[in-house]
């Protein structure tokens, strides 16, 4: 039996469970591995993530991986497609589809994006769905700075995240829907009462358009940034602060047929991002599941104990075993202080 996008949708949102995104483009995956000294090849990317894929956190936190066209394609060292490793692991193979974001042409130019792929994007699905992916994913960036957002920007980027989510369905995969707005990049000096209103407004266009587009919300899994104050900002919030008001603006804005909600790290610390999260369920009284979809707060640890040598390979999938296990402790509400020194 084939599984329905709600099936899918909430198999990614399972009790417990989160999504490891492992979609760094070239250029991404190339700062991350300068920044530890290694040379970024077809086989130090495959090795890499192939570590991540073959972890034992894999198996009981992970519920799918966000891969990018390159390692959707490669095989693991054993001669294995990493799509059947992630498969063994009983996690869902994922890929994003969104070919970057581009500056936006006019006035706000050089700070504004849009992002662009959506040309050839349903031939471009038919081939991801044959090579096993069933989720997908799109990232919008909406860069708070003065005089920025723009409304041109807001709904430049939500109009192609609903065009984007309706293709996915129509070829039987679950759109991760992601609207991010940044909390780092050259300006980010915002209060957290700045981060709020743009994230309500621009979460508000995302349905808006969604419904437009008659995108089927119980297929698919939001990925929102959490309310919190510019990197730069003199005042940073406080945890509880950042977990009650990222749960007013989802209360504002996302409709109760959505079946999850799965957040980005966005340059929060590794801890940080696990605390929010713990905090949110803490607080709980939410239609939709809170889980995670961290990039970096999920792998910053594997990659550094790491480092490029096969001989730390175990030392780096016991990091990334501990924060999966950090992180799905907080998908319940269950985190604690004292959990994570105990590793
Ligand atoms: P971060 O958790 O590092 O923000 O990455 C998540 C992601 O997939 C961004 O698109």
């Amino acid at each position: 039996m084939t599984e329905t996008l709600s099936d899918i949708a909430n198999a990614m949102v399972a009790p417990g469970k989160g999504l490891l995104a492992a979609d760094e483009s070239s250029g991404t995956i190339k700062k991350r591995f300068d920044s530890i000294g290694v040379t970024s090849t077809e086989d130090t990317r495959r090795d890499y993530r192939e570590m991540l894929f073959r972890a034992e956190g894999m198996k009981n936190h992970v519920s799918g991986v966000i891969l990018y066209d390159e390692t959707i394609r490669q095989k693991a060292k054993d001669g294995t497609s990493l799509v059947d490793v992630i498969r063994a692991a009983g996690a869902i193979p994922g890929i994003k589809v969104d070919e970057g974001a581009k500056p936006l042409a006019g006035p706000t130019v050089d700070i504004e994006k849009v992002t662009e792929g959506l040309d050839g994007l349903r031939e471009r699905f038919a081939e991801y769905y044959k090579l096993g992916a069933r989720f997908a994913k799109w990232r919008a960036v909406i860069t708070i700075a003065h005089g920025t957002p723009t409304w041109n920007c807001v709904k430049a980027n939500a109009h192609a995240l609903a065009r984007y989510a309706a293709l996915a369905q129509e070829a039987g995969i679950v759109p991760i829907v992601e609207p991010e707005v940044l909390m780092d990049g050259p300006h980010a000096d915002h209060t957290i009462e700045r981060c709020y209103e743009v994230t309500e407004w621009t979460q508000r266009t995302v349905f808006r358009e969604l419904y437009d587009a008659r995108v089927a919300l119980d297929g698919m899994i939001l990925k929102p940034n959490m309310i919190i104050a510019g990197q730069k900002a003199p005042k940073q919030a406080s945890p509880q602060q950042v977990a009650e008001l990222t749960i007013k603006c989802l209360k504002a804005t996302v409709p109760a047929a959505v079946p999850g909600i799965a957040f980005l790290s966005g340059g929060q610390s590794d801890e940080q991002a696990t605390e929010n999260l713990s905090l949110m369920n803490q607080i709980g009284g939410v239609p939709w599941k809170l889980t995670f979809s961290y990039g970096r707060a999920l792998q910053h640890a594997a990659l550094h104990a790491w480092g490029g040598k096969s001989e730390n390979v175990a030392a780096g999938q016991r990091a990334f075993t501990h924060r999966a296990k950090m992180n799905s402790l907080a998908a319940l509400g269950k985190w604690s202080e004292t959990q994570e020194k105990a590793a």
